[in-house]
């Protein structure tokens, strides 16, 4: 039998699995490093015929051919150089970043199948390297690639606007995040392919990076003075958060990564929607799914649980130890197996709830996130654990060998020249597919840096509610109108099926206004999408008088719509 990594670590115990990985991190952190930069034109070593800024997703050009560069891709790495370039990690990278920007903007105005830039084009998922439009067939729109792009650039603008180079960001960047907030506030409620390119619905990753990107939208917005769309902004901000929570499955307590091509759902999607969407200032928050919210957790294991008998690389694996993960379980692309970035988020998320547990002073255990926890001991209750008691002690270094467990899986998957290709084989753990994948880099060096302790910076996650009625944003503004001749003292009124129009009360039926006499009218925010029936009344001396049946009807449009007339006539 052949004895698995893990399964020999486990003999031996903690301390050597973590020095192994912490050698392991050591080795990889500057090939990674170097990984990236050399898929990035147009010095890149790796990456020759791309422009300057473009990021290719892989040097391979035949099973599969990956040199195109995806806005998804892109936008991912360069977040990882942006962080590592505005918190002085390494200075030398501003040049790359402005060849970044400005290849987006090019990209930007490309016609393609998509679109044009004002036509929904910018959901257009990837393109030649030569920055012009890809037209083969493609699982098109992707609308991810507008809000990560958007926040890439927001937090490099953001730094230079603190640094006094105002002008600059206002008259160069500024249009280029403009255009994608606009457009996440303007498709983000249409169907889109998901970041696999595969399912066209509804996806968690994707609404869950379009509403951070329009958070911080707001908020460099009104750090720069442009405000203009900011309200529109805050309005579908508001719907984008209330859809998020529809996709958790409360009866099996994960989130459902799609809501089209009928997979379990189970899928990498929320573990990287996790990690890209984490703000450290948010806390354990569940409507943000931060990585620590009790959701997230279980939806952690449950993810993790289905590969465990999937691939032959995890036999012999015990139940509370890492394994190999994949996009989802269900996954048949190079006949399915795990991913060198997937199993690098799964620590990755774990790493950044270590994080925010270290900096609260305890960890609390829910009735949601019990089964999470009691991999690691099995009599744990909910509760509050504070640091410094045994229980803390316990669960977090638990949870550190858990999550040091996954990179020690891609430690021994990875070549003795430390390239990442996409995948590692479900049978032997060999690379597969494209080699040399940035994404794959991006990953490790994102993963290396929060088992570091590092984060960067908030999005405005912290304290939001995620309240799906009675918002704003859920109301429409109908007017109504009515001619009707009154006599002198006679007052004309309107009472309806919903709260907005007193409920069919007569005592409280609300009083029109004879402004245009003998137009009568009122408006009144009415909730959106909704059927509602109502009638007009007259009062005269407390003598009431009702429009004969049958009760007058409308169904409010949705909240994209600011208000409507409606105008009748007494029957
Ligand atoms: C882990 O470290 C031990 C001790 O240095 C070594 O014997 C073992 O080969 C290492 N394993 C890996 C995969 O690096
Ligand atoms: C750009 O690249 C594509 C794909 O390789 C190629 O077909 C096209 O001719 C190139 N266009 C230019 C202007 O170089
Ligand atoms: C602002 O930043 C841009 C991009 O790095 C740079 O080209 C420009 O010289 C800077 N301007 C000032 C005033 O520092
Ligand atoms: C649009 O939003 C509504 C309300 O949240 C939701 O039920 C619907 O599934 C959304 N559709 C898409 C394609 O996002
Ligand atoms: C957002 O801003 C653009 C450009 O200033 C403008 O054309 C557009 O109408 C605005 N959209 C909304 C919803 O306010
Ligand atoms: C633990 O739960 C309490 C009560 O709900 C909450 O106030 C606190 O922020 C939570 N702490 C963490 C680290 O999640
Ligand atoms: C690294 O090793 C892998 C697998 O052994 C190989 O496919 C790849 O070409 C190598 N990469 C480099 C940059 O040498
Ligand atoms: C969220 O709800 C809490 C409790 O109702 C309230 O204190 C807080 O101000 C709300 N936050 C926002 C952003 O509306
Ligand atoms: C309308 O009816 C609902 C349900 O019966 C009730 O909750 C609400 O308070 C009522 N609103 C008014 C304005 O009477
Ligand atoms: C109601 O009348 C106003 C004013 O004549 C008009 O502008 C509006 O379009 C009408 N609304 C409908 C729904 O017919």
């Amino acid at each position: 039998m052949r004895l698995s990594l893990s399964y020999v670590l486990g003999l031996a115990g903690v301390a050597l699995a973590q020095t192994n990985v912490s050698s392991y991190i050591a080795t990889e952190s500057p090939i990674a490093k170097a990984g990236v930069l050399a898929n990035i034109g147009s010095s890149g070593s790796l990456s020759s015929g791309a422009n300057p800024g473009i990021v290719i997703a892989s040097p391979s050009t035949v099973n599969p051919d990956y040199l195109y560069t995806w806005t998804r891709d892109s936008s991912l790495t360069f977040k990882v150089l942006i962080d590592q370039y505005v918190n002085g990690q390494d200075d030398t990278l501003g040049t790359l970043i402005d060849e970044f920007t400005q290849a987006e903007a090019i990209l930007q105005q490309v016609d393609n199948p998509s679109g044009s830039v004002s036509t929904g084009g910018l959901g257009e998922p990837k393109f030649n390297i030569n920055e012009t439009a890809f037209t083969g067939a493609w699982g098109r729109p992707q609308r991810d690639g507008p809000a990560l792009r958007s926040t890439a650039i927001m937090t490099y603008a953001t730094y230079l606007y603190n640094s006094g180079n105002t002008t600059y960001v206002t008259d160069t960047l500024w249009p280029i995040v403009e255009l994608d907030l606009n457009y996440v506030a303007e498709y983000w409620n249409e169907s889109t392919f998901d970041l696999w390119e595969e399912v066209d619905s509804s996806s968690f990753f994707t609404t869950a990076v379009q509403h951070r990107s329009l958070r911080q939208g707001i908020t460099f917005a009104n750090l720069i003075g442009q405000t203009s769309n900011v309200t529109s902004w805050e309005t579908q901000a508001d719907s984008l958060l209330c859809f998020l929570q529809s996709y958790w499955n409360p009866t099996d307590s994960y989130i459902t990564a799609n809501t089209g091509g009928g997979r379990s759902g189970k899928d990498a999607n929320t573990v990287l929607a996790s990690i890209h969407t984490f703000d450290p200032a948010a806390g354990c928050d569940d409507v943000t799914f931060q990585p620590c919210s009790d959701k997230a957790l279980s939806n952690l294991k449950v993810y993790v649980d289905s590969f465990r008998s999937l691939y032959t690389v995890n036999d012999d694996i015990s139940s509370d130890a890492a394994v190999a993960t994949g996009r989802y379980p269900e996954d048949s692309y190079y006949d399915g197996n795990p991913w060198y970035l997937t199993t690098l988020a799964v620590a990755e998320q774990l790493y950044d709830a270590l994080i925010v547990w270290d900096d609260a002073g305890e960890l609390n255990v829910t009735s949601m996130s019990l089964a999470f926890f009691q991999q690691f001991d099995s009599s744990v209750a909910a509760g509050t654990y504070a640091s410094g008691s045994d229980e803390y002690s316990t669960l977090t270094s638990a949870v550190k060998t858990f999550a040091d467990g996954f990179v020690d899986i891609i430690s021994t998957y990875t070549p003795s020249n430390g390239s990442l290709s996409e995948q590692y084989s479900k049978s032997d753990g060999s690379p597969l597919s494209a080699y040399d994948l940035t994404w794959s880099f991006a990953a490790a060096l994102t993963a290396f840096e929060a088992r570091d302790g590092n984060t960067y910076g908030s999005w405005g996650a912290a304290g939001l509610n995620a309240s799906c009625s009675g918002s704003s944003s859920g109301t429409i503004a109908v007017t109504f109108t009515i001619d009707y001749d009154t006599t002198y003292g006679e007052n004309l009124y309107i009472t309806g099926s919903v709260d907005a129009l007193e409920n069919w009360s007569v005592d409280n039926a609300l009083i029109m206004s004879a402004a245009d006499y003998p137009t009568w009218s009122i408006t009144i925010d009415l909730p959106a999408s909704t059927t509602i029936q109502y009638k007009y009344l007259t009062m005269y001396n407390g003598d009431v008088t009702w429009e004969d049946d049958p009760n007058n009807e409308i169904t409010t449009p949705s909240s994209s719509t600011s208000s409507i007339t409606q105008n009748d006539s007494w029957h």
